[in-house]
């Protein structure tokens, strides 16, 4: 019997540099993909998979993060007041039950693993979930189900430790942590290696890790350690790569597709495609596409 996975971490501390100036004042996970922060599209995607507490694992100068989840007083009062009631059912919604968000910081930048294990106490010794704030994932029509949720079926059916990956192209695989494939279940298979970053032309296969994982507690034992790995910083790969010895691993072929906001690209093309995904803006949007192509 495998465990309810019922605690979500969110490493939310980046600087964002790679998306200034947008993020000199704007902490980059409120950045709007469509209508939404991008940080909300994800925990969207963690409540869709059952999750009951979210852990915001936060730094200096993200504040607006803890106000995004708390009710906003003075708009909700004037929302009723005008009988916009359509926007004010949409608010609270959205707004995560009393208790069910922890928010601590990461005090410096030593790395997505430092992070992770930031969150030990709130998460206490059951399996949690990782979801990085950068990758917003849209469901396969057909599936009709994100990221998580598919992540946690596999747990449900394997246990031990699970991550989401997604193919790139052979020459993008040194931005990542990469997977070594061993036996195959279908939509899953087990993990035989990982390497983060892995140096041009030497990555074990094309498939990335995507930022979506089931973790046993065990981590945060080996995350403690806080060796130093690929570019200087605690990696949660190499904690990972430590628990492989112990515990299994196995990896998940998302069906649907994951966008990097934290990139240029990958944030106009999560625009465009959750836009084209959205009823209320679509048709527009694929004329205004048509007379700009
Ligand atoms: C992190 C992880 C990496 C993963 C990537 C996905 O790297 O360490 O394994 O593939 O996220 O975006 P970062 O983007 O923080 O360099």
């Amino acid at each position: 019997m495998t465990k309810r996975i019922r605690k979500a971490v969110f490493p939310v501390a980046g600087l964002g540099t790679r998306f200034l100036p947008a993020t000199k004042a704007v902490p980059k996970e409120m950045l709007t993909v469509v209508d939404r922060p991008v940080l909300q599209h994800v925990v969207d995607e963690a409540r869709e998979a059952g999750i009951e507490h979210f852990v915001f694992v936060t730094g200096r100068n993200k504040g607006v993060i803890e106000d995004h989840f708390d009710i906003a007083y003075e708009l909700e009062d004037t929302l009723r007041r005008r009988n916009k009631t359509k926007e004010y059912e949409a608010l609270v919604a959205d707004l995560p039950p009393a208790g069910a968000t922890s928010f601590t910081r990461q005090q410096a930048p030593l790395g997505l693993g430092h992070a992770v294990w930031c969150a030990r106490d709130i998460i206490g010794d059951e399996p949690f979930a990782v979801l990085l704030p950068d990758m917003v994932t849209l469901a396969n029509g057909r599936k009709k189900s994100r990221c998580l949720a598919q992540v946690v079926e596999a747990y449900e059916k394997h246990g031990g430790n699970i991550i989401a990956v997604e193919e790139v192209p052979p020459e993008e695989t040194h931005q990542y942590g990469v997977v070594a494939v061993g036996e195959d279940y279908g939509d899953s298979f087990s993990i035989t290696g990982m390497v983060e970053k892995p140096p041009r032309g030497t990555a074990p296969s094309n498939l990335m890790i995507s930022g979506r994982y089931i973790l046993e507690p065990e981590i945060f034992a080996i995350l403690e350690k806080g060796e130093k790995g690929a570019g200087g910083e605690i990696q949660l790969t190499d904690a990972m790569i430590g628990l492989s010895k112990a515990q299994d691993f196995y990896g998940v072929r998302f069906d649907g597709k994951t966008y990097d906001t934290g990139s240029k690209l990958g944030f106009l093309a999560a625009n465009i495609a959750f836009g084209l995904a959205r009823p209320d803006v679509a048709e527009g949007l694929r004329a205004e596409l048509k007379k700009l192509l």
